[in-house]
């Protein structure tokens, strides 16, 4: 987030624009005052490296009503406002563009009740720009390879579980680790891959993996088992939080301790990894991708046409790219309802051969 702050104001000095920061996300926008803060080149200097937001963040609900908007509106056009750069998830970005197709409206209506001058009415407030940047440990936005912080917290849990592979190897234990990710499995799954676990619980595909078993009981302790005979010491089992069993509830941790403890009579702990996921020192591809993707945003911004669509600046086989941004949104909220639906977890299942991935 940091690195992205400074990309973006540092750009936008370079293109001759004015940054401001606007401090604890929407409720900033809505309260103004010295809550939008003008910000120079030196400002910037040494938050590369730190964690979480130097501007802070928080969840708005005024934003999300027209009377909210309105006084972000009346802060932003009097202070020459006239382009917003948002990093932050699905709601967020949605919060953005709602901002900017109500934008004339608004603007409108200050006019009529004399809180803003036509002068300003029409030069300034003429216009809202919107560009989103993508901000989400989760990495659970479509049209993007990869969300800004999802890299840096896939490290962290990769570090964490190896820690809980020490234990696990020296006393012979099984751990059932929860890790973040909403209904997104790409955190659990990528750690479950690059640590070795033995077996991983994702929202987009529940279990058993194949035909040969009943249920995921049977095949997990089936693997568990054969694993141990082959001198496997532990046993580490990654659980998303919204994992789903077969019959498409919450698949929880501690139900997971609780087979492997009754069928294979394991020593078997649970860990849920929390909110060291999501904090501490940024990795390097982290802060390269908030980098470029800040200073392609401003570029967005001085390019974009706000009478059409926003744009969402995303990564795609490695390159920067800007897509729509609604589309996007509408895309991610699409994917997560499906994951609880019936069909899609049917469709998701491997045993039907008709299903090609
Ligand atoms: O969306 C990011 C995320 O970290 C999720 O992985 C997690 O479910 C959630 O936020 C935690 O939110 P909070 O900090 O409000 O508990």
């Amino acid at each position: 987030m940091n690195a992205c702050v400074r990309a973006v104001a540092r750009c936008a000095l370079a293109r001759c624009c004015i940054p401001y920061a606007v401090l604890e996300g929407y409720q900033g926008l809505v309260d103004g005052g010295d809550k939008v803060k003008r910000v120079g080149w030196e400002d910037l200097r040494g938050i590369m490296p730190l964690g979480g937001t130097v501007i802070g963040s928080a969840r708005c609900l005024p934003f999300r009503s027209r009377p909210g908007r309105l006084a972000a509106c009346l802060n932003m056009v009097k202070l020459g406002i006239d382009a917003l750069i948002v990093v932050g998830g699905d709601g967020s970005l949605t919060g953005a563009d709602i901002l900017r197709a109500e934008w004339a409206g608004l603007v409108e209506e200050l006019a009529k009740e004399g809180k803003v001058t036509q002068e300003e009415a029409t030069g300034v407030g003429a216009e809202l720009k919107i560009v989103g940047l993508v901000g989400s440990i989760d990495n659970d936005m479509a049209m993007t390879d990869i969300t800004i912080g999802a890299n840096t917290s896939l490290h962290r849990i990769c570090e964490a579980l190896d820690s809980i592979v020490s234990t696990a190897l020296s006393h012979q234990r099984a751990f059932v680790v929860e890790v973040m990710g909403r209904h997104c499995g790409w955190l659990a799954l990528m750690a479950a891959i690059a640590v070795g676990a033995d077996w991983v619980f994702l929202p987009e595909r529940p279990p058993p993996m194949t035909s040969r078993y009943p249920d995921w009981e049977s095949e997990m302790c089936a693997l568990l088992q054969r694993n141990k005979e082959m001198g496997n010491r532990k046993a580490l089992i990654i659980v998303c939080e919204g994992a789903i069993d077969q019959s498409l509830q919450p698949l929880k941790p501690e139900k997971v301790k609780e087979v492997i403890e009754k069928r294979l009579g394991l020593d078997t702990r649970v860990t849920t990894l929390g909110h060291i996921q999501r904090g501490g020192t940024p990795s390097a591809y982290d802060r390269f991708l908030a980098t470029v993707q800040g200073a392609r945003a401003v570029d967005a911004v001085l390019e974009a046409n706000p009478t059409t669509m926003s744009p969402m600046i995303g990564m795609s086989e490695n390159q920067v790219t800007s897509v729509p941004l609604m589309e996007a949104v509408k895309t991610t909220k699409e994917v997560a309802n499906c994951v609880s639906r019936k069909d899609f977890a049917a469709a998701m299942d491997l045993r039907d051969p008709e299903f090609k991935h």
